[in-house]
């Protein structure tokens, strides 16, 4: 079999890991041919592939970023009356005719499973991998990427303890996650946040600021204030500018905000993450191997699974307010807003 593979939107950490995952299998175990397929979906159009071999597959494990490079290219996406944008499914096609590609493995978050399942409706053998820092894609309890980004914004996050207690200053940080609070929700509780803000939960920011003069009379001078990028703010302001002015008006603390942003994906997967990006890997060929197309690898509980691309495309997984970590964070006095 020849197999196509390609990385699409964001990149995060681990996509070189499953890439190494997908193509040593795909080699060693089942004796097939592998195609890198550059920049995404755009790969297809512009007719970017090259052969794959073992050779290019070195010093992949911990390496960040992607070597096939990505693009947030969304072929089926009509703009307009534009022709050009109607014939990109038949390039595709074409294209994936040209080099006799059996099958194309498609690694990305929401808007590449979206587009993943768009394929496999029009004919094209797929099989598709999760990855995202934001934690946010349906059908998995987790991808790789969120383990690294998580682990980068709980350093960031312990790193401002210090500086918020030396000053007796409010430290405000914003991580990413796009319209989900999974990276707020487990940095935060792991940093030991006081206050975590995430999309899913409204805010009220009287209670916040009752928090902050609560804990200044049980002697605590100080507070860390954890925002998700994606909770609303007005006037069109970032989260952290817009919680950070709120609070200083509201209890006369001196506050200062970080926004971590790209940090949180870049560079090397944690060791969690490399793993689960070779074990994802390896299923995908599995599912290849055995005539599974048109489904999504996906971590259940301790096992990797699939499920049907169309029922992941276009759905968000969000956090919910029945969330472990909230109720215990609750209990222990966190303010969730
Ligand atoms: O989806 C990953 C992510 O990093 C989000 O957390 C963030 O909102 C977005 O991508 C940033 O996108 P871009 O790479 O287009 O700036």
């Amino acid at each position: 079999m020849r197999i196509g593979i390609l990385t699409s939107g964001g990149d995060c950490p681990g996509i070189n890991a499953t890439i190494r995952g997908v193509c040593k299998t795909a080699i060693n175990h089942y004796g097939m041919e592998v195609y890198g397929i550059h920049s995404g979906f755009r790969g297809l159009l512009d007719d970017d592939i090259v052969p794959l071999t073992e050779a290019d597959l070195t010093g992949l494990l911990n390496m960040g970023g992607t070597i096939l490079g990505t693009s947030r290219e969304k072929p089926f996406k009509k703009k307009g009356n534009s022709a050009l944008s109607d014939d990109k499914p038949t390039m595709m096609l074409k294209t994936i005719e040209r080099h006799q590609l059996d099958c194309i493995v498609t690694i990305g978050g929401n808007g590449t499973q979206k587009t993943a399942a768009k394929l496999a409706d029009i004919g094209v053998n797929v099989v598709s991998i999760p990855k995202t820092i934001d934690n946010d894609v349906w059908g998995t309890d987790t991808s790789f990427g969120f383990d690294s980004a998580v682990t980068i914004a709980t350093e960031a996050i312990d790193r401002l303890h210090s500086t918020a207690s030396a000053h007796q200053r409010v430290m405000v940080i914003e991580v990413m996650g796009h319209k989900a609070g999974w990276i707020a929700l487990y940095s935060g509780m792991a940093g030991g946040g006081d206050i975590i803000l995430l999309p899913e939960i409204p805010f009220d920011i009287h209670r916040i600021g009752d928090t902050i003069i609560n804990r200044l009379k049980k002697g605590k001078p100080y507070s860390i204030v954890v925002v998700a990028e994606g909770i609303p703010t007005l006037n069109g302001k970032k989260a952290a500018q817009f919680v950070a002015e709120e609070i200083a008006y509201e209890t006369g603390f001196e506050t200062r905000e970080t926004v971590l942003g790209y940090i949180q994906r870049g560079g090397s997967p944690t060791a969690y993450d490399r793993n689960l990006a070779t074990r994802m890997g390896g299923h995908a060929t599995e599912l290849i191997a055995t005539g599974q197309f048109g489904r999504m690898v996906s971590l259940k509980g301790a096992s990797i699974s699939s499920v049907p691309l169309k029922d992941v495309a276009g759905k968000l997984k969000l956090v919910t307010e029945d969330h472990d970590l909230i109720t215990q964070g609750r209990r222990m006095g966190v303010c969730f807003g």
